[in-house]
């Protein structure tokens, strides 16, 4: 323990609880060490509904990670999604302290300070304050202003809010696994730092990952984060429609869909057969991968559809020219970005995570993009407060919260 500098992500999903294990190389890039999933079945839409459930699938996800990594690593950082998480943007102005004007890094803390009184209600919490820019005496678009020279210091932040209930249930069920919470971090941006471009940052980009029960947003302008929220769509409502439209139990709906699954009909071939495995008392039968598409695109067709009101909602200016990266594990179903292309109008792409190496089952996988990415978050945030960054002052509330509700257990 302690030996290297091991960073533990844990992704509470809907459908599994993914546990990842890495340390940041020299170069950048992530290398992912160890890896472990468990069945989730204390969570709904991303939020913890039974805590005992959740406790056990974090400890057996967390425990396999470990083994494979050969380390024990008692803190976490942990993912956070739900439709109760919310955003805004603020502003913050302070005067810059010194005489002599140099702006320091105590500066920045108390001008993040000053962003982060928005009035929110008296269940919710905020999770992060981002810092979007700088601006130093009017000049915009600084992102480190310690060092320079002002009177007057402001931020642009992105402020991500979340209720207190779900995330006190969520950091619960973590210490009842056996864990520390390092920092918790909203999925979509974890999922983004996993998978964007920089280019893509800066040009304006959407992350949508798709996972079993929620569909997470991120919207990126400029190089930073503008706009996040949770759809409650995912991947299950697509197997549900396949169940529905093949009159066939759940599970057997998700192996098909997994297996022989389209979201557009073109794609198919109608003389391609799915079997569908037979009930008791049923003749055994077939459809073409014609119908079966039929089924699952007017869904994947309705889900783009709200990622598009989303994004109008956000209020992004024009166009996406970094268009949107599906990543989640739903984000593998054939067809799945054409038909998102054609609804939403911007290019699609498939995302996966990028500047990582090691385990094979990761590297490609874009359900652990969430995972890989809470480490990626994780190696950033560690950089900046090693150069006397400004991660504290966003950290302090949770954190605090942290503190209180560890007393509580
Ligand atoms: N090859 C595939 N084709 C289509 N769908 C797939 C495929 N593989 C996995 N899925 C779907 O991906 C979903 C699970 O994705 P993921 O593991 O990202 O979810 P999660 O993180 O547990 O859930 P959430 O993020 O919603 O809380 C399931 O609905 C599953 O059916
Ligand atoms: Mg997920």
């Amino acid at each position: 323990m302690g030996r290297r500098n091991l960073i533990l992500g844990v992704d509470v999903g809907t459908t599994k609880v993914a546990a990842v294990v890495g340390e940041p190389l020299e170069d950048g890039r992530t290398s992912v060490v160890g890896v472990g999933t468990s069945a989730s079945r204390g969570i709904r839409k991303g939020v913890v509904v039974d805590i005992e459930a959740t406790v056990r699938a974090v400890a057996e996800a967390v425990e396999k990670a470990e083994r494979m990594a050969g380390a024990r690593i008692r803190s976490a950082y942990v993912a956070i999604a739900g439709s109760h998480l919310g955003s805004t943007n603020n502003r913050g102005v302070v005067a810059v302290a010194r005489e002599d004007r140099e702006i320091t890094a105590q500066d920045v803390e108390r001008v993040m300070e000053a962003a982060r009184v928005v009035s929110i209600p008296p269940d919710r919490e905020i999770v992060h304050v981002i810092p979007r820019q700088f601006v130093v005496d009017g000049n915009d678009g600084i992102r480190d202003p310690v060092g320079m020279l002002g009177v007057r210091l402001e931020v642009e932040a992105h402020i991500v809010t979340g209720s207190i209930t779900s995330i006190q249930n969520l950091l619960r069920s973590v210490y009842r696994a056996g864990l520390e919470v390092e920092e918790v971090v909203v999925s979509s941006l974890a999922s983004a730092e996993a998978v964007l471009l920089p280019a893509e940052k800066d040009l304006g980009a959407v992350v949508m990952d798709l996972g079993g029960g929620t569909c997470d947003l991120a919207v990126f302008s400029g190089g930073s984060l503008f706009f996040t929220s949770t759809l409650p769509v995912g991947g299950e409502h697509i197997t549900g429609d396949v169940a529905v439209g093949l009159r066939t139990p759940i599970p057997q709906a998700e192996k098909i869909k997994v297996e022989r699954g389209l979201a557009r009909a073109e794609l198919a071939s109608e003389a391609a057969m799915v079997d569908i495995p037979s009930l008791a008392g049923q003749e055994p039968r077939q459809v073409s991968e014609r119908v079966l598409a039929e089924i699952i695109y007017p869904r994947v067709q309705e889900i783009f559809s709200l990622v598009g009101r989303e994004i109008k909602r956000s209020g992004f200016p024009g166009l996406i020219p970094g268009g949107v990266v599906v990543t989640g594990g739903a984000a593998q179903l054939r067809g799945l970005t054409d038909v998102g292309a054609a609804e939403l109008g911007l290019p699609v792409r498939l995302g996966v995570p990028e500047e990582v190496c090691g385990l094979d089952d990761i590297v490609g996988n874009p359900a652990f993009s969430t995972g890989v990415g809470l480490l990626r978050y994780a190696a950033r945030a560690r950089g900046e407060a090693a150069a006397g960054g400004r991660t504290s002052g966003a950290r302090s509330a949770l954190s605090r919260l942290a503190a209180w509700l560890k007393e509580m257990i």
